[in-house]
């Protein structure tokens, strides 16, 4: 009943909607004068507009204050009073920073990327902010793209089980309850193929990778019920994603039973002219909206150009009529038109950077940094050993990374506060003779925040050669080096990864960085990170991703100089670290990989267990892998696919018999024909701690699910 009359309600107000009014719902508008891709506008005509019913939206404006003016000036001046939505970029903090997404990604813990999409939407939403554009869930395999830092890494499955976390976390169920926010995911579709790395650059993806590798976590993030989708900027099957009727048509709303808003990215609608799809702004109109795009971000196609096609009869009255219905729903599932000011509070500071939030900032940054390497048990740290501390970025603050919102890189602790703060260790001077006399030498060095993001990819992603040089003069006053790398992507650190004992990837951890640093170094708490982003040896290999095709002519190890077959004449073809590699302080044990049966029915339930063994007096984390790979199909697939994983917590020597279920299902993938099947073959099942050191067992499917 309640349904009926929240339907009721918003057909009621669309009856009384004009034609420009109900064009309006479906117009983000800046309110920061700005030029991007040629596009200059001037934000004093947006309250104008807001107050002639002509915005529906305002995006990236985060002033309280303002929110609240622009929100009255809607409700108070326009006609009809229809409230704004409100939508910001708060993707891995509003005030208290946590990790880069991409670092969150290594966790590969729900149950914590959960918590803190709940605390991100709690912060925010009690500061005037209705919508997040988050989770962004672009599949990555180019660390010279600088977006890598906002995606959940290489894989589908693992990115599709976060984004469903994001969003829960985000949405809570219900966007009226008070700390929940509207979750946007993007970009749809592809955008993390740019060519090269390089930022805008063009996608070219097959239909069926596309199926298997780039669509699933949008299908999970609409099953979870997110509010929105973005489409990107680049093209797909080379139509620009903001004007694909097979994309927002086909898939998002007959495949995939999306209901909810699609909006374009900042300015992509018009940017179809430099596509050149479109001659003019009224072609971008009618092309978007003929193709399904809902609420255009920034441009204004559809405000000068919609009516004259809907008189035309050429644009359907109806298809507006539904794309205004799905604005106004999403408004009023956030409550917004019982009380458009209930995400304004009273001493809203109350709300941010509270305790809670602080520490949880620091437990997910000490789960989301990965330890590369331990040589000789270097760490933990004793409390006896007198250490140095050097490095370009030892005392470094910005460690919040792109997207950031509000965070401010002055109240990031750094790796010298976190220390000298505690005093728990003898800190020595880093002068050469103190370097010479101390037990262990804590380097830090990397890339800045601001090095990645939108807008940052990198043709060169090597250390920067002062920052080698750096570490090879240390390291000749002392080879005891525990290398600290600060990143918003993976980069090429092979020479100082040799010359280093330990390695600790930190990413760009967020306000807590230092003390997660000193907390994981000292073994107050225990690495338990795993990639996943693969790692280069060379960035003469990117891309370079672990679910890729065998070839006909697979490297043989066993003759690794043999000319004719997929290799490199100059450089091996392993990464450096692969995905899902990450060391503990614990060593685990993997033995008794079994399967429950050696054929598969479509019925069937196949049970996979393993024994792992936490050898070490350490009580640790570990994140077990499963993965498939089909032994033939009729398309290739991928030498491994993760289906599963569990991370679970081993008490000092103990042993845990660990079960996954998988029935036929796990074994599908879109074959020859776009069917999504799987077929009567071979399969391996494998399991381990990394996509690499693997156990495997065989089976065989014999009825085609
Ligand atoms: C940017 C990004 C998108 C972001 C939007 C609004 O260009 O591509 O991820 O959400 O504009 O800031």
């Amino acid at each position: 009943m309640k349904i009926k009359n929240a339907q009721n309600k918003l057909l009621n107000i669309l009856k009384k909607m004009t034609m420009e009014e109900k064009i309006g719902q479906l117009y983000q508008a800046p309110f920061f004068s700005d030029v991007v891709t040629g596009h200059a506008f001037d934000a004093s005509s947006t309250i104008e507009r807001i107050k002639k019913g002509m915005v529906g939206s305002v995006l990236s404006v985060h002033k309280e204050e303002t929110l609240y003016d622009l929100q009255k000036t809607a409700v108070e001046s326009s006609r009809l009073g229809i409230p704004l939505l409100f939508a910001f970029d708060v993707i891995h903090g509003y005030r208290t920073s946590f990790p880069i997404n991409l670092a969150l990604s290594n966790t590969w813990d729900v149950d914590l990327i959960e918590r803190v999409s709940k605390m991100v939407a709690f912060e925010t939403s009690h500061k005037g902010i209705h919508l997040t554009f988050s989770p962004m869930v672009d599949l990555v395999r180019d660390p010279r793209w600088g977006r890598v830092m906002e995606s959940n890494g290489e894989d589908p499955y693992l990115s599709s089980v976060l984004a469903k976390a994001y969003i829960d976390g985000y949405q809570q169920g219900d966007l009226s309850k008070e700390g929940s926010v509207a979750a946007c995911v993007k970009h749809f579709i592809g955008y993390g193929l740019s060519e090269a790395g390089r930022e805008y650059n063009t996608v070219d993806l097959s239909k069926r990778l596309l199926y298997n590798m780039y669509l699933p976590p949008f299908k999970t993030a609409i099953n979870a019920g997110v509010s929105m989708v973005m489409t990107a900027f680049n093209t797909v099957f080379d139509r620009p994603a903001t004007a694909n009727k097979f994309l927002l048509k086909d898939i998002l709303r007959d495949q995939l039973s999306f209901n909810g808003v699609i909006i374009s990215d900042y300015t992509s609608s018009e940017e179809i002219m430099n596509h050149k799809v479109a001659e003019d702004m009224a072609d971008v109109a009618f092309q978007c909206f003929d193709a399904g795009l809902d609420m255009e971000m920034v441009s204004e196609s559809y405000m000068h150009h919609l009516k004259t096609w809907i008189e035309k009869g050429l644009l359907s009255v109806q298809a507006l009529d539904q794309a205004v219905l799905r604005v106004l729903k999403l408004k009023d599932n956030l409550g917004l038109f019982d009380n458009p000011y209930g995400y304004f509070y009273k001493d809203s500071d109350q709300y941010i950077l509270t305790e809670q939030a602080l520490n949880l900032s620091k437990e997910s940054a000490e789960k989301s940094m990965v330890l590369l390497k331990n040589h000789d048990q270097i760490l933990p740290l004793k409390k006896s050993d007198k250490i140095v501390l050097c490095g370009p970025m030892i005392d470094q603050q910005d460690l919040i990374g792109e997207w950031s919102a509000l965070a401010e890189k002055k109240d990031v602790i750094s790796i010298v506060d976190a220390f000298k703060n505690d005093g728990d260790f003898e800190i020595l001077n880093n002068q050469a003779t103190d370097i010479r006399r101390a037990d262990k030498v804590i380097l830090a060095l990397g890339e800045a925040g601001d090095q990645a993001g939108e807008g940052n990819s990198k043709a060169d992603i090597n250390l920067p050669e002062d920052q080698v040089t750096y570490v090879r003069k240390i390291y000749d006053l002392n080879p005891n080096i525990i290398l600290v790398i600060f990143a918003g992507r993976p980069l090429i650190i092979t020479e100082v990864d040799a010359l280093a004992q330990a390695v600790l990837y930190a990413y760009q951890p967020g306000l807590q960085a230092g003390p997660a640093i000193k907390s994981l170094l000292s073994g107050d708490s225990i690495p338990s990170g795993k990639l996943t982003m693969t790692i280069p040896y060379h960035q003469g290999q990117i891309p370079i991703y672990y679910n890729h095709y065998q070839t006909g002519r697979p490297f043989d190890p066993k003759r690794p100089n043999y000319r004719y077959n997929s290799r490199y004449r100059d450089c091996k073809n392993d990464p450096l670290y692969p995905f899902g590699f990450g060391l503990s302080y614990a060593s685990f044990i993997y033995k008794n990989l079994s399967i429950s049966k050696q054929t598969l029915k479509k019925y069937d339930k196949l049970l996979v267990s393993v024994d792992c063994t936490n050898d070490s007096n350490h009580r640790a984390d570990e994140i077990i892998q499963l993965y498939i790979e089909a032994m033939s199909f009729s398309v290739a697939r991928p030498v491994n696919e993760l289906k599963a994983f569990k991370k679970m917590t081993f008490e000092p020597y103990e042993t845990k018999t660990i079960n996954f279920v998988l029935t036929v299902e796990d074994f599908r993938a879109y074959n020859i024909t776009m069917d999504y099947t799987a077929e009567k073959r071979q399969y391996r099942v494998k399991v381990g701690p990394n996509s690499k050191d693997l156990m495997m067992e065989t089976i065989r499917v014999i009825d085609q699910s």
